[in-house]
């Protein structure tokens, strides 16, 4: 076994193809044993349910090396359960969840040699997701689906790491009121595309969305929930259309109980945000991705931490929870999955 010679600092967050994937059918109401394979290729009917009205879901999760060698996972168990409620709410047989944590054990250990190694700030993304394999031209659930886990070896998802990135308030919504916004289901991301071009084209890193209702509060991005801090309170915004983000609950954890600071978990209206010292993207990709300045058409709004570095809130929670991933902080109980 000797890890794969990748430039490791400099990989990005893209697709590289891994050795192995864990793949699962369910047919006749049953999930199959599942295994592991080789070929990263899907063959599916011309109408299955996921290329007709787009039925999937999934998760993104991170494997780290550790110093002593060890390889772990953060918080799979939130991500199985997150998984099991998308799923339950695209009408999809949900993956139950010994068999979800048993599937990303095999596909980390059959993947060992891309695992990033500690101290190269590389991680091992995971990602599983269930789509319907069923034939269908009515619209209507399938009957039979799969359920695959891949993994890459993945960067920092914003070039440039911890610099400070740029939100461009969208002019679009991500999620219905009372829609999916807070599943993980391609749809959402389908959806987000046009808007997330011409962000880019406009020169901005990503969209921050408000809500779909008023468009008066503070939602997430395309790809991540939104934090900020004021007065060394952690403010987080609350909403029944945003994705329940697992690096923003740990945040909130240890804001309270490692940083012993305030937080505030509640709807956020955006004309507050400009009296707000420090702002951040946070997701397993985006872990907490600094935020500089907020762009809502003619209006900018420049936090005091500027685009420079980080504010020193955003730079201890980022500390601790990267600390903890990898090994230099002890975790709360219940936190790390040790696989290999
Ligand atoms: N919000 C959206 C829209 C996302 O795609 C993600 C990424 O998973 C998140 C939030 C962050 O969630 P988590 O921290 O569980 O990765
Ligand atoms: C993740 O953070 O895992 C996501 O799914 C977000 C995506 C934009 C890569």
């Amino acid at each position: 076994m000797a890890k794969k010679d990748l430039k490791w600092d400099s990989i990005g967050f893209n697709y590289h193809q891994t050795d192995k994937r864990y793949v699962s059918n369910y047919k006749d109401g049953a999930w199959d044993e599942g295994r592991l394979v080789d070929d990263p290729n899907v063959t599916i009917n011309e109408s299955a349910g996921i290329l007709q009205y787009c039925q999937q879901v999934f998760e993104g999760m991170k494997a780290y090396t550790w110093e002593n060698g060890e390889v772990v996972c953060f918080r799979p168990d939130l991500n199985a359960e997150r998984i099991y409620n998308s799923a339950q709410r695209i009408e999809m047989p949900p993956v139950p969840k010994e068999k979800f944590l048993d599937a990303i054990d095999q596909v980390v250990k059959g993947n060992l040699d891309w695992v990033p190694p500690y101290g190269s700030g590389a991680s091992l993304y995971i990602r599983p997701y269930e789509f319907a394999t069923g034939v269908v031209i009515g619209v209507k659930p399938a009957d039979t689906y799969q359920f695959r886990v891949f993994t890459t070896p993945v960067g920092p998802y914003y070039k440039g790491g911890v610099t400070p990135i740029v939100l461009q308030v969208s002019d679009y919504d991500r999620a219905a009121p009372h829609g999916t916004g807070a599943v993980k289901a391609g749809l959402n991301y389908a959806m987000s595309l046009h808007a997330s071009v011409l962000c880019h084209q406009a020169g901005y890193n990503e969209n921050l969305y408000l809500d779909p209702g008023t468009r008066t509060f503070v939602e997430e991005t395309g790809g991540s929930n939104v934090i900020f801090v004021k007065d060394k309170t952690v403010i987080v915004p609350k909403s029944d259309s945003i994705l329940p983000s697992i690096t923003r609950r740990s945040i909130v954890y240890i804001a309270e109980h490692y940083l012993k600071l305030k937080v505030e978990e509640r709807p956020v209206k955006f004309e507050e945000v400009k009296g707000f010292d420090e702002a951040g993207c946070c997701g397993t990709a985006a872990v907490i991705s600094p935020v500089g300045k907020i762009v809502d058409h003619d209006e900018e709004i420049n936090f005091p931490s500027g685009m420079d570095h980080a504010g020193p809130v955003i730079t201890e929670l980022y500390n601790t929870i990267t600390g903890i991933q990898n090994g230099r902080i002890e975790a709360p109980e219940g936190w790390i999955r040790h696989i290999a």
